[in-house]
């Protein structure tokens, strides 16, 4: 470790309104191999949606952080989550991102093993001469300490020392409300998904997700784009909201417990979203106040450490798992209602694509400036990093008028006009990191 003490890295002085990050925090590899250990092996991490393994059978498999997992419905209709390894030595149980099977054989010696995780079969056990022992040992695969689901999304622990996860969520369920409860049947991932590899660090996704200070400078291309199509020119078919209209609105952020953070910003133009013309049957089974954030405000949260919900140019889930101190692997999926009519999912398919594929008018130019700050960080330490005290001057302690008027309990907010483009949002997943980095140092619970 560069520093000698972990609480160093970050430096918070709320009452002198001070706030930077070292870059050590970006660029250590020892201080990575401990965010393994204190961080995702020690937090609830996003799995997927219950509706990806609707059926029985049905399974995924995902990470959390290096550790491999296989998520299934068994045959009784049950969600598990196991180590996707195999208990003879290790090898992958089941190399398919997706699919329905009721058994998972090894590919290496050929054990098998049902959707519960159970071993069902030995290969050539009766000739096998195992000794003694062996039978009393368990042959199952491992399973998470922990799965919870809240509203359709699946988490899971390695640790079971981890509050129940709707406590854990505490009230950024708000967000999540407004993004699962869009579809009467519920909500699922528009087959396919983007999956791609930036060489930087896994944090610089984490604060770049509710970065909306970077818009006007890194994406000018992206607004350049919308400025002729206001004009009536270009790819008309995309729907793109009008940007220029979008930051003459009000916006803010709310800071909650456990290193979650979200973002708001009044849109204009609720026309533009594919639920618009359903908004009448969302209104009447969510009620007045969720239908109104779901249509007409511009929603981007951080579930920590690694999962975030945008809700602007189109609604989509994002993880971003660390793989090195400076190798992260984005997956991007697309959310839409079950049931979705085809003109409806085209629609939001064509502002999705236009934004955030990896071949879309944004997302290319944020992999890029990541790789740009971790060049930077590792070959010219800049020591503590300066990117975090805008808008520390605004904040209101607790709650404020906008997160009363929507029932929410935060640890404190920012409102103001788009230009504040604060960065104070990105202080709940650094201070959580802290948090969890000392309590594992020194040998403490994660939780309290
Ligand atoms: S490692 Fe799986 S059967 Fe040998
Ligand atoms: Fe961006």
């Amino acid at each position: 470790m560069i520093l000698n003490d972990i609480r160093l890295y970050v430096d918070d002085r709320p009452d002198e309104e001070i706030f930077r990050v070292h870059h050590g925090v970006f660029t250590d590899p020892e201080l990575f191999e401990l965010e393994i250990k204190y961080i995702f092996g020690r937090t609830w991490v996003f799995l997927g949606l219950e509706s990806q393994i609707r059926k029985p059978n049905d399974f995924i498999t995902t990470w959390i952080a290096r550790t491999p997992i296989l998520l299934t419905r068994d045959a009784g209709g049950k969600v598990n989550a196991f180590v996707n390894a195999c208990r003879h030595k290790g090898s992958t149980v089941c190399r398919s991102d997706q699919g329905n099977s009721k058994f998972h054989t090894c590919a290496y010696h050929g054990w098998a093993y049902d959707a519960a995780g159970r071993i069902v079969d030995i290969k050539d056990r009766p000739m096998g001469r195992y000794g003694r022992n062996f039978d009393s040992l368990d042959h199952n695969l491992l399973p998470l300490a922990r799965v919870q689901s809240y509203k359709g999304m699946i988490f899971g622990s390695l640790s079971p020392d981890v509050p129940e996860l709707g406590e854990f969520l505490g009230d950024l369920r708000f967000y999540i409300d407004c993004a699962m409860e869009q579809g009467p049947e519920g909500m699922e991932f528009v087959p396919g998904r983007t999956r791609y590899t930036y060489e930087a660090n896994w944090k610089l996704q984490m604060d770049n997700g509710l970065d909306f200070y970077h818009l006007t400078s890194t994406h000018t291309s992206f607004l350049d784009v919308q400025a002729r199509r206001r004009l009536g020119e270009g790819n008309l078919e995309a729907r793109q909201f009008d940007w220029q209209r979008r930051m003459a609105q009000e916006a803010g952020t709310f800071q909650f417990a456990n290193g979650h953070s979200a973002t708001w910003m009044r849109q204009a133009e609720p026309t533009k979203r594919p639920i618009y013309p359903l908004i009448d049957e969302i209104r009447a089974r969510v009620g007045e106040l969720k239908a109104d954030w779901m249509l007409n405000m511009m929603r981007n949260a951080t579930v920590f450490p690694n999962m975030q919900m945008a809700d602007s140019t189109s609604l989509l889930i994002r993880t971003f798992r660390p793989i090195t101190v400076d190798r992260t692997e984005m997956s991007v999926h697309c959310l839409a209602p079950i049931g979705e009519s085809v003109e409806r999912r085209a629609w939001r398919l064509r502002q999705f694509e236009d934004f955030f594929n990896p071949s879309g008018l944004a997302t290319p130019d944020d992999t890029v400036v990541y790789e740009d700050c971790q060049r930077s960080l590792k070959s010219q330490p800049l020591g503590w990093l300066q990117g975090y005290e805008r808008g520390l001057d605004a904040i209101t302690p607790g709650s404020d008028a906008m997160a009363k008027s929507a029932g929410l309990s935060t640890v404190n907010c920012v409102a103001g006009t788009f230009e504040m483009q604060n960065e104070v949002c990105f202080h709940p997943p650094h201070r959580e990191w802290v948090r969890l980095m000392a309590a594992g140092i020194e040998g403490r619970k994660a939780y309290p």
